[in-house]
């Protein structure tokens, strides 16, 4: 098949849709912990809360066992919960929306955008009741949501912003990194993230406030470890230093992953740019993308995909969308057309950093014969 063994550990010939790009420096960082015997929240957490929080601009950065746990402490940090409703994107991970729930709170569809897949700004508006107190914008794939529209929205009904940056980490939107724009965001730093810890998460905020309530929330009602009088009834939802070796060391890497997934898009969209029924999303030019996922939309992509899993090609259909999720059954009975089109034809390609130029063209060439054209 042409195609070589690359880092991962995968089987030869397979190209998976997302793998980490984990190397030396991962191996030394955690063995530093290892050899220290600190493997819990530490020195090394500490600072790896210090150098993300210096990413996306914001005075604070709070580590989490995972972007769940950190989306429900945001929402109860800003006092969301029973009574209120969250308005959030229909085409989202289903986190965003368990996240409203477990925070007691209700969540409200809105349709997305279809040049960015994210929360439609009009469809915001249209949501909006007396109840609403929250928006929670996804910035899905690593597209920025339209913020400015958000922000003015929220501003004019009182409401907060809450950022889902689960899939946003090196994304910005007119300059500014994504997450550092609402009252608080949360990134991801799950195995397929652009950044990894295995699993993991980040609060970031300028608000001291929010930053001490998630702290709060995260190691069973204290701020500090090693105090054993509890003022507040909290969680365990702490990091550990291992997770921060591992994310300290994908900081140091964390430009060339973003300058090799953006040059990987520039590939795809040049080898597959004379087919027609190969679109890519349109985006918006106020937002610096990072293609954590790379995306077209094409006729049929449940059949596109079965054929590209034939030669050994990794994709992915888009999110499910949350109102025909069966576990929320019932749930919300409008239309949601714009995310069932777009859902209808999606699929996400191999989108590794670690991908080789003749991996793309493979997997191109793949594209190709399937849609009946010629040799690359
Ligand atoms: C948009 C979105 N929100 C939240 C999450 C939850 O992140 P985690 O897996 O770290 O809990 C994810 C994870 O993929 C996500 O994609």
């Amino acid at each position: 098949m042409g195609v070589k063994k690359h880092i991962g550990g995968h089987e030869e010939g397979v190209i998976p849709q997302i793998e980490p790009w984990i190397g030396e420096e991962e191996l030394r960082q955690l063995a530093e912990v290892v050899e220290s015997t600190w493997l819990i929240e530490g020195e090394k957490t500490h600072l790896f809360e210090m150098k993300f929080a210096e990413l996306v601009g914001c005075r604070h950065a709070v580590a989490v066992n995972n972007a769940t746990a950190g989306l429900y402490c945001c929402l109860k940090a800003l006092g969301v919960g029973a009574g209120h409703e969250v308005i959030i994107p229909d085409l989202t991970f289903i986190a965003t929306a368990n996240s409203v729930i477990w925070a007691g709170a209700t969540p409200v569809l809105a349709d997305i955008d279809e040049n960015t897949f994210n929360i439609d700004p009009a469809s915001v508006e249209e949501k909006i009741s007396s109840r609403t107190r929250a928006l929670m914008p996804v910035h899905l794939y690593g597209q920025s949501a339209d913020m400015e529209a958000i922000l003015a929205i929220a501003r004019r009904h009182g409401l907060v912003v809450v950022e889902d940056a689960a899939q946003g980490v090196g994304a910005k939107f007119q300059d500014r990194h994504v997450g550092g724009l609402g009252a608080v965001g949360c990134f991801s730093f799950y195995g397929n993230k652009t950044i990894t810890t295995g699993q993991g998460g980040m609060i970031t905020t300028d608000d001291e406030q929010i930053q001490r309530r998630c702290l709060i929330l995260k190691n069973h009602g204290r701020t500090e470890k090693g105090t054993f009088i509890h003022h507040h009834i909290g969680y365990n939802f702490c990091f550990t230093d291992l997770q921060a070796a591992l994310g300290l060391a994908q900081l140091t890497r964390l430009d060339h992953i973003l300058e090799r997934k953006r040059n990987s898009i520039e590939l795809y969209r040049a080898c597959l740019s004379e087919l027609e029924t190969v679109r890519f999303p349109a985006g918006d030019p106020r937002c610096d993308a990072v293609p954590w996922f790379t995306n077209i939309l094409v006729d049929d992509p449940g059949a596109l995909g079965a054929h590209l899993s034939k030669a050994g090609v990794g994709t992915r259909r888009f999110f499910h969308p949350l109102h025909r999720q069966p576990c929320y059954r019932g749930r919300w009975s409008e239309e949601f057309p714009t995310t069932d089109r777009v859902y209808g034809q999606g699929l996400s390609l191999p989108s590794s950093a670690t991908l080789t130029e003749d991996q793309i063209v493979f997997v191109c060439q793949e594209i190709k014969n399937f849609l009946g054209f010629k040799k690359l």
